[in-house]
């Protein structure tokens, strides 16, 4: 349930990171993988994964950037539609759990970086304008797991 101020703030603050969604989506996860190595275990097929200027000019850590911000883009797309929401997302989060097998714990670190980035490029009130999302994509994610 987002108010519609609180839609039309967290959609602004989305966009001025989504248009470069490979970009900063392979950034996000390039910093994943550096600060929180064990996630790279998850990725093993991916090649290239030893060295952060490695895996910015990957191909799969670049493909799977985009596919990552294409998923939270249709999120954010329906904020005001809590069914299209969790139509979204439960899917998502339904592969993760049992065909990935990700730790959970893991949603909150790669949200933490998303906001962490917005604070960056685009300063502390994208962020805060954001973290309502991010809260609310984490916890159904780690409800799926329950
Ligand atoms: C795959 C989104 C967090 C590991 C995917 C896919 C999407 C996605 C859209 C492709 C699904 C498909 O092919 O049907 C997200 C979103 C996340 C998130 C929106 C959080 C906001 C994570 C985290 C990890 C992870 C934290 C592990 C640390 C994986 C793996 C795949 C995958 C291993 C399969 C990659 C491949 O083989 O190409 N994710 N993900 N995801 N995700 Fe996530």
């Amino acid at each position: 349930p987002f108010s519609e101020a609180e839609v039309q703030s967290a959609r602004g603050a989305w966009e001025k990171i989504y248009v470069d969604a490979e970009d900063n989506g392979t950034a996000v996860l390039v910093r994943m993988f550096t600060e929180h190595p064990d996630t790279k275990s998850y990725f093993t097929h991916f090649k290239g994964m030893d060295s952060a200027e490695e895996m910015k000019q990957s191909d799969q850590v670049r493909g799977h950037g985009k596919r990552v911000f294409t998923a939270i883009n249709d999120m954010v797309q329906h904020l005001d539609n809590t069914e299209a929401f969790l139509g979204i997302l439960n899917p998502l989060g339904q592969k993760h759990a049992t065909q990935l097998k990700v730790d959970p714990k893991n949603f909150r670190i790669i949200c933490d970086i998303i906001l962490q980035m917005m604070e960056e490029k685009f300063g502390g009130d994208c962020k805060a304008s954001f973290e309502k999302v991010t809260n609310e994509i984490c916890t159904h994610l780690n409800n799926v797991y329950k």
